[in-house]
């Protein structure tokens, strides 16, 4: 079976600068829903743009065989200009880009009863309470039409089962339809719909969950969607042994992964390719986005983006990791530390107000307040390596390239722009000095 999705509609409603397919859903674009769930049933994917489809083509996968429709002139013209993708031999499934959680079982389900009917097509339908919109499925006589809402009378309006848009043709019946649409109707359109009332055989599959079949209209449509998966994807986790203490404050898009035992603390956002080990404490007010976390983590109200934490990990509260950064375990990132593009070693501690940016940290070290890595000298970004056992003092700036050998020392306040030798103390600093009585001397008589 070939799949044609139909996208060339305007969509004005949405009131964007942006074409509407594009558009985001549970972090990915609204047609991507649809291709992906496409490429499970079909081995052929074709698709019908118009309205800037140029920006709509950037996000398709390169193997999508992409059709023009310069002006929408209707679903019918809209197959129109896919007709070389169409083949006689072949079934062919028609969705549209904007409904996006049409769901692969749905489609085998119209898939075997085409087959088992040998109809010309299947027809997927939906019982709405609020119809109005949509093409109604009359049966009359053992016929199967659709009737516009813009070109129904009262009786027919008041039909609850309605037209999804969504079909499987037989590619031959397809093929023999399409020139003999006419666009005699109400709003002057070529309607896909007048051609399945040519069709002798006619055959309706009835959704179940009406989720699957709301198209995105408006902001409105977009959202309801969105709060339709955030809610599937809570009760998921729920039953999957996750807690999740204030389900309205929590963001957890469909492709995170949580492990049992974990709990998930309010106001937390969780996003893309997250996965979470089991027995972690995450937030309060911690946002997370392609992390990967082992065991037992624990994370406070952090900013962590790309990063890889191995178990017994401590983050935060106020720590923001970059990607790149990869805490070995039973590491401790403390408040205001920002760490970027590095490794931090087993057991290795950095616990308040430091920058680690292009560092590779071993074992057992302590990083103490206020520690900077210079990264960046204003051209290029630099490495710092600072092995098993080191301990670097309060307030030290390690000036890239630069590395602190094992078990050595830096003293608090230093600025490091040699290499420091294994077993070392480093000071970096000027020495101090006090001048006794300087005070006295400037003011005479001022000891009071
Ligand atoms: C269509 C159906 C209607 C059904 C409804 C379900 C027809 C005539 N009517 O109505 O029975 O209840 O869908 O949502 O088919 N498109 C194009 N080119 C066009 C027109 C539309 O590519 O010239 C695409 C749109 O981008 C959209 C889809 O087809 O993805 C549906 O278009 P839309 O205008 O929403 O269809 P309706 O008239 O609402
Ligand atoms: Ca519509």
């Amino acid at each position: 079976m070939k799949t044609l999705i139909l996208a060339a509609g305007i969509g004005k409603r949405m009131k964007s600068k942006y074409p509407k397919v594009v558009h985001k859903l549970s972090g990915k674009p609204i047609l991507s829903w649809v291709i992906d769930t496409a490429k499970e049933v079909s081995r052929d994917i074709g698709i019908v743009l118009g309205y800037r489809g140029d920006e709509v083509k950037k996000i398709l996968p390169s193997w999508v065989k992409v059709f023009y429709q310069k002006e929408p002139l209707g679903t019918a013209h809209a197959v129109m200009c896919a007709k070389d993708f169409i083949d006689e031999d072949e079934d062919i499934l028609i969705l549209y880009g904007d409904v996006p959680l049409i769901r692969k079982e749905t489609i085998q389900k119209m898939l075997e009863k085409h087959r088992s009917s040998d109809s010309d097509v299947i027809v997927l339908t939906a019982i709405f309470d609020d119809p109005r919109g949509y093409g109604r499925i009359v049966r009359k006589n053992g016929k199967i039409t659709i009737i516009e809402d813009a070109d129904a009378d009262d009786e027919i309006r008041k039909i609850k089962e309605i037209n999804t848009g969504i079909y499987i043709f037989k590619g031959r019946a397809l093929l023999e339809i399409l020139p003999r649409i006419k666009n005699e109707n109400a709003q002057g359109e070529y309607y896909l719909t007048d051609g399945v009332r040519m069709l002798q055989n006619v055959e309706t599959v009835v959704i179940e969950n009406a989720y699957e079949v709301i198209g995105v209209n408006t902001r409105k449509d977009l959202i309801k969607l969105e709060e339709y998966l955030r809610r599937e994807k809570i009760e998921e986790l729920l039953e999957s042994g996750v807690t999740i203490l204030d389900p309205n404050t929590t963001f957890i898009q469909y492709t995170v992964k949580i492990g049992k035992d974990t709990i998930i603390y309010p106001f937390t956002f969780i996003e893309g390719h997250t996965e979470i080990g089991e027995d972690c404490e995450i937030g309060p007010m911690t946002r997370l986005i392609d992390c990967k976390i082992g065991d037992r983590v624990r994370i406070v109200r952090s900013e962590c983006m790309g990063a890889f934490m191995e178990s017994d990990v401590t983050v935060g509260p106020f720590a923001r990791l970059r990607k790149g950064t990869v805490l070995k375990r039973h590491v401790k990132i403390g408040n205001f530390v920002e760490v970027k593009k590095s490794t931090v070693g087993e057991n290795s501690k950095a616990q308040h107000l430091t920058y680690i940016g292009d560092t590779f940290i071993g074992k057992d070290v302590n990083v103490g307040a206020g520690t900077i890595t210079c990264n960046y000298d204003g051209k290029r970004k630099n490495p710092t390596f600072i092995e098993d056992s080191a301990f670097i003092g309060s307030n030290t700036a390690l000036v890239a390239p630069v590395r602190v050998g094992k078990k050595s020392l830096v003293g608090a306040g230093s600025v490091i722009t040699e290499d420091v030798p294994p077993y070392s103390l480093a000071l970096g600093r000027a020495r101090q000095v006090n001048k006794e009585g300087w005070v006295l001397r400037k003011n005479p008589g001022g000891e009071e």
